[in-house]
């Protein structure tokens, strides 16, 4: 079966209702990055990082997948499939993938703030200041913050060196280290670009751009794609 890797960011989830944060009305407009979600941050003001990311659990998780995440569920009926999402939110998983890889932590998630390793599910419930973990630390998203390591990278790396067809949908390609991903993809592998507006990125011979939204760019993507092996 072809291998196909999905690398998504905010755009995925914008017609789902979802902020994006670089464009204009973006959350990082609203808010300053460093307070909210960088270590800096958390040292400073925890109540108001607990704040902003209790809002942001509500918004994701009343939010539905959008025609875009349902027809990436679908490419599974046809292809191996490996979604690495920047985002926080569950909207592939509600759509149905199978395989996805959260580079930047899950929402519906808290952590301990001593051992990564002590992870709750709290589904939609907010974290508040004096809610310990286990081991008797404060409790903090399950995000992966600005000063951070991204844990999942390695494993991102290494399938995105596998993909045979790779697509990049609504991400500006400017945080890293997930907007380097592209580097690990080979030259002879096809790369689509899903986005209303391009990405500031050298685009090789081997890239499409494809300049549309997630949710109509990429059902149609996809239906070329599956057509193509169906023949
Ligand atoms: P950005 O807000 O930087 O970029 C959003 C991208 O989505 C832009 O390229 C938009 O053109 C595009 N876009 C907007 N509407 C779209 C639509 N309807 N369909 C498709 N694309 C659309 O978001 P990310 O690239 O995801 O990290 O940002 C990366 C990281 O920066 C996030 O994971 C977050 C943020 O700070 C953390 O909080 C750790």
């Amino acid at each position: 079966m072809m291998k196909i890797v999905i690398l998504t960011g905010a755009g995925m989830s914008a017609e789902s209702g979802l902020t994006t944060f670089r464009d204009s009305g973006g959350l990082w407009e609203g808010y300053d990055v460093m307070e909210v979600a960088s270590v800096y941050g958390w040292q400073n003001d925890p109540d108001k990082v607990l704040r902003f990311y209790n809002e942001r659990r509500k918004q994701a998780l009343n939010a539905v997948p959008n025609k875009g995440h349902k027809a990436l569920a679908q490419l599974e009926d046809y292809f191996n499939v490996s979604v690495i999402t920047q985002n926080v939110d569950k909207l592939h998983e509600k759509a149905g993938s199978t395989n996805v890889i959260h580079l930047h932590g899950e929402i519906d998630k808290a952590r301990s703030s001593v051992d990564p390793d002590l992870i709750y599910n709290i589904g939609d419930s907010d974290i508040k200041l004096g809610d310990l973990c286990e081991k008797g630390s404060q409790l903090r998203p399950h995000i992966v913050w600005f000063g951070e390591i991204v844990p999942m990278m390695e494993t991102a790396i290494k399938v995105a060196k596998k993909a045979d067809i790779f697509i990049v949908i609504g991400t500006s390609l400017v945080v890293y280290p997930a907007a380097g991903l592209l580097e690990y993809v080979s030259d002879d592998t096809q790369v689509y670009i899903i986005d209303p507006a391009k990405p500031d990125i050298q685009i090789k011979q081997n890239y499409h751009f494809v300049g549309n939204s997630a949710a109509k760019g990429t059902p149609e993507l996809v239906q070329e794609l599956i057509k193509e092996i169906d023949t």
